[in-house]
């Protein structure tokens, strides 16, 4: 079995500034586009970025339509509908403005209009059937509204499969965005709790792609095509990942608790597009792993600023819950690498020595989740020792992000990890 010898940075072209949705319309026609669907969400559909977007299309020549169905978190009966939307109009181009729910709603969408197949086809395996996407797809341009997925920089697409009441995905190059346009305009007015979990996605996304398994620890693809879009880290997704901790870590706070700091939002729409190159090309682990069942099975928990009628523990928030315990288990794979980390992530590491590394992370993150005001732990949204097992089922078959993680966990260590996340102080 021979190991991985090389990695590659793929990303979506980024025109970044206040303002430049007005641009929009320009873009797509330059890329001979003359009609599109505009994919968004209903808080979003009357927004000021939804209507900069159509003005700048309308006035390019472009003619749009408008899909608005997208829910948040998207399910496979939600995606199954914009489907049919996409399918049923033919169109061009794509153009989503939203958070992560709606950039990836776009992505299936624009899919599987071109490439009709039942859903579960291109899914990651084992829960899909992992084929790769046949072909190009038309051109999608993403609008982001939170900062963030860094959705507009990856080939990635995440939704919650109500039948195995876990979250899964499609991963393949051709779902990224040709050009994400990042107009920090747009994420003022986000709800604090969508501010904070999407920017406790950022740092996640971050620590995890800067202390994944290294690119050359993993086994070589069969060719060049089977290499997948998460590769392990590797030297340019470093930087990527570290400069978006350093930016989360200065910015995130002052971005949460006064949405008028431009300085700290632009700051954060930034660190999450890096974040995205970062992870969109090195990969994720345990953390996001074990959040996909965290997510999968809520029962009754209901997030404040997340308008849905459906429990939902909001894609960041079940992330950042189980960091601590994930850190303090993979530090010992590459203390150097975890204490590194532990620096950017503002912790005392003066005289620190490596092995303090995996606690350092933990400590700071559990600092920053009690001063943002979330739950303590997966406790207080209702799961308990009874629930161990399906957590843990639910995380075993999450092998696009586990298998990257830099210290193998069986099914006793997530048990142990889930156990150590039901609270955090
Ligand atoms: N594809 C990827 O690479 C990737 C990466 C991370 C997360 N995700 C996925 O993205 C989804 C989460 O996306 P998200 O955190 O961006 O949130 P979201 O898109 O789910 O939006 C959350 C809520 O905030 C509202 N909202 C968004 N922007 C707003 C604004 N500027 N003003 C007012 N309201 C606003 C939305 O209408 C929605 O009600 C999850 O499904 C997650 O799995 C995908």
């Amino acid at each position: 079995m021979s190991r991985e010898t090389a990695f590659s940075m793929d990303t979506s072209s980024i025109l970044f500034g206040p303002g430049v949705t007005r641009e929009l319309g320009e873009h797509v026609r330059q890329r001979g586009v003359t009609r599109v669907l505009l994919v968004t969400d209903r808080q979003l559909v009357a927004s000021a970025a939804v209507a900069t977007a159509c003005a700048s299309l309308r006035a390019a020549g472009v003619s749009l339509e408008i899909f608005d169905g997208v829910v948040v978190e998207p399910t496979d009966v939600s995606l199954t509908e914009a489907i049919e939307a996409a399918r049923a109009g033919g169109y061009a181009g794509y153009v989503a403005v939203g958070g992560g729910s709606t950039i990836d709603t776009t992505k299936v969408a624009a899919l599987y209009a071109r490439y009709p197949a039942p859903l579960r086809t291109y899914v990651n395996p084992p829960i899909g059937a992992g084929q790769p996407v046949p072909g190009p797809l038309p051109p999608i341009f993403a609008v982001p509204t939170t900062a963030g997925t860094g959705s507009e920089t990856t080939g990635v697409a995440i939704f919650d499969d109500l039948t195995l009441h876990a979250k899964t995905g499609i991963a393949h190059r051709a779902l990224r965005p040709v050009l994400g346009l990042l107009d920090p305009d747009h994420t003022r007015s986000q709800p604090p709790l969508v501010a904070a979990c999407s920017g406790l996605d950022v740092v996640c996304h971050a620590l995890e792609s800067l202390t994944a398994l290294p690119y050359h620890q993993r086994v070589a693809p069969e060719h060049p095509g089977m290499r997948p879009s998460y590769q392990g880290a590797n030297p340019i997704s470093d930087v990527w990942s570290a400069h978006a901790i350093t930016l989360a870590t200065r910015y995130l706070l002052r971005a949460i608790e006064d949405p008028s700091d431009d300085e700290a939002r632009a700051a954060m729409l930034q660190a999450s597009a890096f974040a995205g190159i970062g992870f969109g090309n090195a990969g994720v682990h345990l953390a996001h792993g074990m959040s996909y069942p965290v997510s999968g099975m809520v029962r009754s928990f209901h997030a404040p600023g997340y308008p849905t009628a459906r429990p939902l523990v909001p894609h960041g928030m079940s992330v950042i819950l189980n960091a601590p315990a994930v850190f303090r288990f993979t530090a010992p794979a590459d203390p150097e690498r975890h204490l590194r980390a532990a620096a950017l992530l503002g912790a005392d590491t003066r005289g620190a020595a490596p092995e303090d590394a995996g606690e350092l992370i933990a400590t700071t993150l559990i600092a920053l989740i009690r001063r943002i005001g979330l739950p303590n732990g997966l406790a207080a949204l209702g799961y308990g020792e009874a629930d161990l097992d399906a957590l843990v089922a639910g995380t075993l078959p999450q092998h696009r992000v586990t298998r990257l993680s830099p210290r193998p966990a069986s099914a006793d260590d997530l048990r142990q990890l889930f156990r150590q996340s039901l609270r955090l102080w």
